[in-house]
């Protein structure tokens, strides 16, 4: 968990390919969607590019299907879902019903101006999705991993980043609550400073966790 431009995808990617656990993003799923041009993906845009939540039971029936698809690993690195309590329940119901439980709630905690320098520098592969930022590209226009055009992701405009700030705080932050009140363990973790050291301080809280 952790507001927009935290980290999440950088992070879960990382961590989900040192633990050998598949990485479910609703985000990711999304923009996918969208990009099928399905149905779901119709309904999704005009939430998506106005900055607001998709409805929670399109949220939780995606993660139900992605939960019984056969897949390589029955593990998961969860990124940027819960996001509303209504969508924790939805999970717990949905673990339950499986024999599955979280092992942990990890928020990666940013302070608004380093978001808002993430996010507006953000650029996304638009034939293979990788994400990067123009800081660290030598060229901002190609992708380095596949030569594919980098674009600025249609919610990355300062007007919907403040609006997804604002969703953010209102309804994404109480779910925080919501695990510090449960049995499920939640770790704050610094998400600032270089993206392997980041790294270093999640896997190392796990393993904390895990003694
Ligand atoms: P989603 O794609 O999940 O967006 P988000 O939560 O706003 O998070 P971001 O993708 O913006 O950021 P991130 O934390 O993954 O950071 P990243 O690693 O990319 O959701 C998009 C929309 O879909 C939502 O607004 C909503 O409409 C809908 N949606 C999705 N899930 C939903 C749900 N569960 N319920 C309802 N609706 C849902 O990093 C950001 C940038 O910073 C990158 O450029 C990266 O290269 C850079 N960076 C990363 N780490 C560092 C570092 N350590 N130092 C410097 N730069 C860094």
């Amino acid at each position: 968990m952790g507001p927009p431009g935290a980290g999440k995808g950088t992070q879960g990617e990382l961590l989900a390919e040192t633990l050998g656990v598949s990485r479910l993003s609703t985000g990711d799923m999304l923009r996918e969607a969208r990009r099928a041009g399905t149905e779901l993906g119709r309904e999704a845009r005009r939430y998506m590019d106005a900055g607001e939540l998709v409805p929670d039971d399109v949220i939780v029936g995606m993660i139900g299907e992605a939960l019984d698809a056969p897949a390589g690993t029955s593990s998961f690195v969860f990124d940027g879902f819960p996001r509303t309590i209504e969508q924790a329940r939805g999970l717990d119901e949905l673990l339950v019903a499986r024999g599955e439980e979280l092992d942990a709630v990890i928020d990666l905690a940013v302070g608004d101006e380093e978001l808002v320098a993430r996010i507006s520098g953000r650029r996304v592969c638009e034939s293979c999705d990788a994400v990067t930022h123009v800081s660290t590209v030598g060229d901002a226009s190609r992708c380095e991993a596949c030569g594919g055009r980098l674009i600025q992701r249609t919610d990355d405009r300062p007007e919907t980043v403040r609006r997804r700030l604002q969703v953010y705080r209102d309804l994404t932050r109480p779910v925080l609550d919501y695990y510090r009140e449960s049995v499920t363990p939640l770790m704050t973790v610094d998400g600032t400073g270089a993206v392997e050291e980041i790294q270093d301080r999640l896997m190392t809280a796990l393993q904390r966790l895990a003694v």
